[in-house]
């Protein structure tokens, strides 16, 4: 069967008091919009469809990567207002799916039950038993239990609001049906506004089942509409990703100070994560890694058995098998690390390839180099790959030793097996097997006094 997606998505969202549309703020570095989007395009045979309102440049162009098609509702007068934009885009023999983009963490797995409920004699509904129904439209049931109607709150007797069992929004039914419904809705209600919920009625009316679902967690169906809304979901979503990496082999020593904003791409076994360490965009992590505390890792490859200490940033780099990174070390854009490499506090790495055993351990910037293997730089070793308007390549060959406070003056080669003496400046090639160093010659001046106080006058 043909679904069609709709996103509702034209609402402001006036409680989360921002500049921006509330389907752009994020969950896990993900826009509320873009989880629903995520979670639908799974669908096979699906054609995604997006009704937008407040904002609406600003969404299409930061989504413009969406594979669906945009929908505007100039005004919002409602979610069967919202729904009736759509209707001429919908086929008569598509089951309609109708979504929000305010609820990012629906499951494709509650999304699949509810469209197998769907038929040409049924409808769809997502509920759940809410402790607290505050807010929700009711499920009104007969008394063989078969579902009547929505009643919105606003519109509820105090007796209805008695009831537990809320409408969660999400449903499923076939496309000319919806059609005709919704083009008999009016706003003969308590909010003058049109309902979709209203179509429960007229499809109970036409001998229509409603048949109901539940999710499986309560966190699947909640909507954001202020921001302690988005962090109560931020949570339950890190949560559950950190349940997940557990469940996967991974031990974290805080399974509420970790946090994921996008993919694990290959997991290894027996990791093991300390606290408040960050995992963004895409990270592959393998066996017998240890991560220390405080660190954040971006798009990165990070080998067999690597040990990061803490307090490092590590964004787009490689880190091979048995590497040793911090504390307090910063691998940039374009690090690439073989095995065995150790890189020590206060170091910066940029765009470089360090081959295997070779070691950057104090306070330096390596930045656009080539750095064989077995390499020792000495503490404060910098390259000055910069002179301000281009940058240049260092390159350092295998066995080669860098002296302490080191100045390699791009662009420049060190040669195999070389030693560059302590305190040097070097704006020249560097020979194999030689020691070469520019020093200014040590002297002592042994008559010399040291000043002594001058008087007041
Ligand atoms: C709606 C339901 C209510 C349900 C609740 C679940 C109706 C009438 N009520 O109420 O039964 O319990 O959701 O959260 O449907 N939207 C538009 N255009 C509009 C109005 C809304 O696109 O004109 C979108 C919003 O962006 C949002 C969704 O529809 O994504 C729901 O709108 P909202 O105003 O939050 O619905 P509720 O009044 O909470
Ligand atoms: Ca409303």
């Amino acid at each position: 069967m043909k679904i069609s997606t709709i996103i509702l998505a034209a609402g402001k969202g006036t409680r989360m008091c921002s500049g921006l549309p509330k389907i752009l703020h994020k969950i896990a570095n993900k826009a509320l919009l873009r989880h629903v989007y995520d979670m639908s395009i799974q669908l096979e045979d699906n054609d995604i469809k997006i009704v937008y309102g407040h904002g609406g440049d600003l969404v299409k162009e930061r989504l413009s990567d969406l594979q669906v098609t945009w929908i505007e509702q100039k005004q919002q007068l409602g979610t069967g207002h919202a729904m009736q934009q759509v209707s001429e885009h919908i086929a008569n023999d598509d089951i309609v799916l109708i979504l929000y983009g305010d609820v990012p963490l629906l499951k494709l797995s509650t999304v699949k039950l509810l469209l197998a409920n769907v038929t040409s004699q049924s409808l769809g509904l997502l509920t759940i038993d809410l402790e607290n129904p505050k807010g929700y439209g009711r499920i009104l049931r007969d008394t063989a239990g078969l579902v009547i109607k929505i009643i919105e709150e606003r519109d509820a007797s105090e007796c209805e609001k008695n009831i537990h069992e809320v409408n969660t929004g999400i449903m499923a039914v076939q496309g000319i049906k919806l059609k005709r419904w919704l083009g008999q809705l009016n706003n003969n209600n308590a909010q003058k506004e049109y309902y979709l919920t209203d179509i429960i009625e007229m499809a109970v009316a036409e001998g229509v089942d409603i048949v109901t679902n539940q999710p499986e967690t309560e966190m699947e169906v909640l909507g954001v509409n202020d921001r302690v809304q988005l962090n109560q979901l931020e949570r339950a979503y890190q949560q559950e990703q950190a349940k997940y990496l557990m469940e996967q082999g991974v031990t974290l020593k805080d399974a509420s100070r970790f946090d994921l904003r996008g993919t694990i791409d290959r997991l290894g076994q027996d990791i093991e994560i300390d606290i408040n360490v960050i995992l963004e965009g895409c990270v592959s992590i393998g066996s017998n890694v240890i991560i220390g505390p405080n660190t954040c890792i971006k798009n990165s490859i990070i080998g067999e058995q690597v040990e990061i200490l803490a307090n490092c940033v590590i964004e787009n780099a490689v880190i091979g098998r048995g590497s040793r990174i911090g504390p307090y070390a910063r691998l940039r854009p374009g690090t690439v690390l073989g095995d065995e490499v150790h890189i020590g506090n206060f170091v910066e790495i940029k765009k470089s390839v360090i081959a295997k055993n070779s070691k950057v351990n104090h306070l330096s910037y390596i930045g656009d180099a080539t750095v064989g293997s077995r390499v020792n730089i000495g503490a404060g070793t910098i390259t000055c790959n910069y002179d301000g308007v281009n940058k240049f390549p260092t390159i350092i060959e295998d066995g080669a030793f860098i002296g302490s406070d080191t100045q390699l003056v791009a662009p420049v080669v060190v040669g195999k097996n070389a030693t560059v003496g302590a305190g040097s400046t070097i704006t020249r090639d560097v020979p194999e097997n030689q020691l070469t160093l520019s020093r200014v010659k040590q002297v002592s001046i042994a008559e010399w006094r040291r000043p002594v106080k001058m008087e007041k006058q």
